[in-house]
């Protein structure tokens, strides 16, 4: 009694003060309510999230597609009797609430528990990632399963019921769906799609072909049922079951709103009940439209389909896997969590995030042979860059994800290389650097000739580093020498353009062109050395040694004209114009002031080129500190505006020399998805001042935010940068004062082997230093 009126007494107190602490849910969360809770999210189109803002119950909102469009999916629970709401906003329907108790997130998992009077129903919503399995991990299904406890210690009688609307087919509620109910011995099967069926083109970004399917394992207390959805779910609020009878009169998605149900008796139960689960998802054939090197145009299909010849027989094994599915996922999620927590709790709740969202845009797809047999040695992977555009395979969206690729299996990162690879190679495409996407509709990868936006070095850096790291990671030498002309004229390319770039756009288009960017030219730098490992590793010396040559050279010229002439940090552009700008100090003052987050350096650590010394990472460690000191989300991504994206924030952690610059990033991040301002799949663009979400949603690039992983224990086989004579920069005498802030341990993940050359171009480089440029480097 005591305990209890103290308790309200401080409950009284703290509401009075915090008015706010009592407006959270009354449910709790582990480990934090995220923006949008993923429910099911496989593909671009099996995309169903449940909006979270401050806290949304399971049955106080509706699922949607990532756009936000609702896609219906209700639940009902009767207990002895008594029906409940678990799941969705439905009117009209004969029942009470259920009590959300908790909602749970792992990186494959949400979980929620509702109580129902005397019992406590577990929903588990499990969206399958599968890296080493390209039939598992193509097929666009996810799983939903129920369990019921009781909670009071008495027997209990208890019946579920779900189901799911047409709006799962199509962006337009006008448009007319046809269906049937499928049963045989082992499943039944809801089957939902368009009456016009339209290949390769999207309607408020769904899909025009193929079908949704909802499906559930046969048993004898299961029953199904379509017609209007008040009818169905009165129905089973009333009768708790499903009459096996199929409305056939088919119509609009929003005409007398039909659904697909179904209905399971878990009979009596004295303390936990059996687990029901169903499947849902969406499966279309042909997936990607490709273009071949002949300018032809392929069709390819989901790669699963090179193992089942029909949907159902897919849906049957998927279904029918279920526990051992379970039992790969908790393993998955406790082998990422393990990982993480080497680097902090917090990061381990932003990857348990982030995995499902990463891999939700994307598809594996294997080609037909002339017979109509699959050639399963034709694996691509596309990705659809979703909200920013809709772009297929984005090089710099692709690049943003490399980190999850690599640190969950590299071979699958091969398969989303390849289309660009062969475009390019194929001639179809004129520029000498390489290309930003192929398509600006997925899923039509047809290529873009020279149209289209670019990015030169951005995205010919990008292929660079992408392919020497999988070739790091695998051992795998192919790509180096089928595509090495390719390679090395993406390597000429930055060779001739990448020191000085000219005004043009990086991977952050939002924030417009930019002349002398510091960061792209780190970027072809790196780009650079990596050709030099690729020709070092197919045997070309001459090659190797002239690219090192170039990189290192390129590297410290960087460094010297693109560091802030007090020393303190890299600059937003490079001042290679240094001398002009010594006598027009006042207009140039506006160029040296700014600066930006150098994330390109991470693949510098990445692929243990080491072209930038020590002193360059501890300098820039500084610099963060010293401004994470100020924020709540960490850093801009320059000085032009206030907003950042969360994966380069990731990216500037990875390669911290400090743990407390890293845990500030990180932090940053986790409070921007955990302040509950957002209701949409995890946005990546964000005010770092006010910690709010931009446009962008649901983006695979979430996938970079693994880069810390990528780093750890990475089998970084890497022959090093062949030592320059010819190029030195002279230095005076550095004055070495550290920025105060969270400056200090020397960074390299990789505490990469002593490289020889790069000590003797820059060792001599400190903190605070103004120094003079040899006049022979400049351009
Ligand atoms: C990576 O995935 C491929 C299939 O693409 C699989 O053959 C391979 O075994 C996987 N690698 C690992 C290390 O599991
Ligand atoms: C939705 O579909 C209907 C029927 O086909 C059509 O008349 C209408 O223009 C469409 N609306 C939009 C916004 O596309
Ligand atoms: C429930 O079943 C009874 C017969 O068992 C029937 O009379 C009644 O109409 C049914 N109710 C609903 C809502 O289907
Ligand atoms: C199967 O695909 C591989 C990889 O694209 C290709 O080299 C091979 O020629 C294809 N096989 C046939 C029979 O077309
Ligand atoms: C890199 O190391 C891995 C593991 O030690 C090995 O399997 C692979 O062949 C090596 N790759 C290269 C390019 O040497
Ligand atoms: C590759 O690099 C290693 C280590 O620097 C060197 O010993 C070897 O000669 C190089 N091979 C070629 C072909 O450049």
């Amino acid at each position: 009694m005591f305990s209890r009126s103290l308790a309200f007494t401080l409950l009284s107190l703290l509401s009075f003060f915090f008015p706010f602490v009592a407006s959270g849910p009354a449910w709790t969360s582990d480990p934090f309510i995220p923006p949008a809770i993923p429910l099911a999210v496989r593909s671009p189109y099996l995309s169903a999230w449940l909006p979270q803002g401050q806290g949304t119950a399971l049955n106080a909102g509706w699922a949607t597609f990532w756009t936000g469009m609702i896609q219906g999916w209700a639940g009902y629970i009767k207990v002895d009797g008594k029906a409940y709401a678990f799941m969705g906003s439905a009117g009209g329907v004969t029942s009470e609430k259920a009590v959300q108790k908790s909602f749970q997130f792992t990186s494959t998992q949400s979980t929620f528990v509702l109580t129902a009077g005397p019992v406590d129903l577990t929903v588990t919503f499990l969206s399958p990632v599968e890296p080493d399995d390209l039939v598992k991990q193509s097929f666009p299904f996810s799983y939903m399963s129920m369990t019921v406890a009781s909670n009071d210690g008495a027997s209990h009688f208890a019946k579920v019921y779900t189901d799911i609307s047409a709006e799962w087919i199509t962006g337009n509620v006008s448009s007319l769906a046809t269906w049937k109910a499928t049963t045989d011995s082992n499943v039944v099967t809801h089957q939902i799609q368009l009456s016009t069926q339209v290949p390769y083109t999207e309607d408020h970004d769904k899909i025009q072909n193929g079908a949704a399917y909802f499906s559930a394992t046969q048993t004898s207390g299961l029953t199904y049922q379509i017609g209007q959805d008040v009818l169905l779910r009165n129905q089973f609020t009333a009768n708790g079951t499903l009459l096996n009878t199929q409305d056939t009169n088919f119509r609009a998605v929003q005409d007398e709103w039909p659904v697909f149900a179904f209905a399971w008796n878990l009979g009596k139960f004295s303390s936990t009940s059996a687990t029901v689960v169903c499947s849902l998802g969406h499966v279309r054939d042909p997936a990607v439209q490709y273009i071949k090197a002949d300018g032809s145009k392929q069709d390819r299909s989901l790669y699963f389909w090179s193992k089942y010849s029909t949907v159902a027989a897919a849906i049957a094994d998927f279904l029918q896997d279920y526990t051992n599915a379970l039992s790969r996922a908790k393993a998955l999620d406790a082998t990422i969590s393990t990982d993480a927590k080497k680097v902090s709790q917090d990061y381990a709740e932003l990857t348990a995030l982030s995995l499902r969202q990463a891999f939700g845009a994307s598809e594996i797809t294997v080609s037909k042979n002339a017979d109509g047999s699959f050639n399963t040695s034709d694996v691509l992977i596309f990705t659809k860059e979703t909200s920013s555009s809709a772009s297929v395979n984005t090089v710099d969206a692709i690049y943003s994800m490399w980190p999850l690729y690599l640190y969950m299996n590299a071979t699958m990162g091969k398969y989303a290389l390849l289309p660009g690879l062969e475009y390019s190679a194929s001639g179809l495409y004129k520029q000498q650097f390489a290309v930003h996407d192929l398509g600006s509709h997925y899923p039509q990868a047809t290529g873009l000739a020279n149209g289209g936006l670019t990015m030169p070095i951005e995205e010919t850096g990008n292929m660079l580093i992408m392919v020497l790291s999988y070739i790091q990671r695998t051992g795998d030498t192919s790509l180096a020498t089928q595509y090495h002309s390719l390679l090395d004229q993406w390597a000429q390319y930055l060779q001739s353009n990448a020191l000085n770039p000219t005004s043009q756009m990086s991977s952050d288009a939002f924030a417009g062109a930019l002349d002398k960017q510091t960061n792209l030219a780190i970027k072809g730098a790196i780009g650079i050395a990596a050709m030099s490992e690729i020709a070092n590793l197919t045997g070309d010396a001459t090659k190797a040694a002239q690219y090192a040559s170039t990189a290192v050279s390129f590297a410290s010229k960087i460094v010297s004209s693109g560091t802030s002439t007090d020393g303190q940090h890299l600059t937003l552009s490079v001042s290679f114009d240094r001398l002009v700008a010594a006598r027009h100090r006042k207009l140039m003052s506006l160029i040296f002031l700014h600066w930006g987050l150098a994330y390109n350096l991470y693949a510098d650590q990445l692929l243990g080129t080491n072209l930038f010394p020590d002193t360059v990472y501890n300098m820039q460690t500084s610099w963060y500190g010293n401004k994470l000191a100020n924020t709540q989300y960490g850093l801009p991504l320059d000085t032009r505006h206030t907003y950042s994206l969360t994966h380069w924030e990731i990216w500037a952690a990875a390669i911290a020399g400090s743990s407390t610059v890293r845990d500030s990033f990180i932090g940053g991040v986790l409070k921007l998805a955990t302040n509950g301002k957002s209701n949409k799949p995890f946005g990546d663009w964000y005010d770092t001042v006010a910690g709010t979400e931009n446009s962008f949603t649901a983006r695979p690039v979430v996938g970079g935010h693994f880069a810390l992983l990528a780093l750890q224990g990475a089998p970084l086989n890497t022959t090093g940068i062949v030592a320059p004579t010819s190029t030195q920069i002279t230095l005076t005498q550095p004055t070495a004062t550290p920025g105060a802030g969270g400056g200090g341990a020397p960074p390299s993940p990789q505490a990469a082997a002593s490289d020889a050359s790069r000590a003797s171009v820059l060792h001599s480089f400190g903190l605070g230093v103004v120094f003079i440029l040899s006049l022979s480097l400049l351009p």
